[in-house]
């Protein structure tokens, strides 16, 4: 039997990623001002899906346990020192070196201005170049058709839907499946 031999805690050094503009850190307590924005602004909570609400403590103790998971990645987006948002590679599968991918900016101030591509792309070329993964996968929801072609131009490809899988103001939304594999083709 052949293994492709990824840890399970290959994310325990996790170094800062660059593009054109964003500087991808670690993300750290630091980050706390930034995070609670970005999980209280209405149109990043419909676009993500979220329902619960997170208090300042909880977040806190989430951020200062970041160092000691190994299993998944955290950045915080920035640009000139500004947060702008965060990327995270989680579900980390090491037989399968594959993991799952999500990314949320602060709000609609910095949508549309390229940078969630730009830290995609720096997270993907991450993952398959120094992580040594095979497969990163994502879900995104019908709707939100801005994530969608950021994904597709950083190389992502539509896999599968889940149908009605998100209940979100009283509809149910499709989830659509998306991935890249090491061996797809990376649009600059
Ligand atoms: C999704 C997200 C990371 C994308 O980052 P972004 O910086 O806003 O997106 P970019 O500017 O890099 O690229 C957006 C692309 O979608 C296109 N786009 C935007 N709205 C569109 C629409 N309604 N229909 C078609 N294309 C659209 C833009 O034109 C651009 O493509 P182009 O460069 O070819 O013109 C960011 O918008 C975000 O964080 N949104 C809130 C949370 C979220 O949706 N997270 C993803 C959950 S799966």
């Amino acid at each position: 039997m052949s293994t492709v031999d990824v840890s399970h805690d290959v994310f325990r050094q996790l170094p800062v990623l660059t593009g054109d503009r964003v500087r991808l850190e670690p993300l750290a307590p630091s980050h706390l001002d930034g995070m609670m924005r970005m999980l209280s602004d209405p149109e990043a909570r419909r676009l993500t899906g979220t329902h619960r609400t997170f208090d300042e403590d909880e977040v806190r103790d989430h951020l200062a346990a970041l160092p000691l998971r190994g299993d998944r990645a955290h950045w915080a987006i920035t640009d000139d020192g500004a947060f702008l948002g965060e990327a995270v590679l989680h579900e980390l599968d090491p037989p399968n070196a594959s993991v799952q991918f999500r990314i949320c900016l602060v709000g609609p101030e910095v949508f549309g201005r390229g940078y969630g591509t730009e830290a995609t792309r720096a997270v993907v070329d991450y993952a398959f170049d120094v992580a040594g993964l095979h497969r990163v996968g994502l879900e995104v929801f019908d709707f939100n058709v801005r994530a969608q072609r950021s994904y597709e131009k950083c190389g992502f490809v539509r896999e599968g839907v889940h149908r009605g899988a998100l209940w979100w103001n009283g509809i149910w939304h499709d989830v659509i499946a998306m991935g890249i594999i090491a061996s797809d083709p990376r649009p600059a």
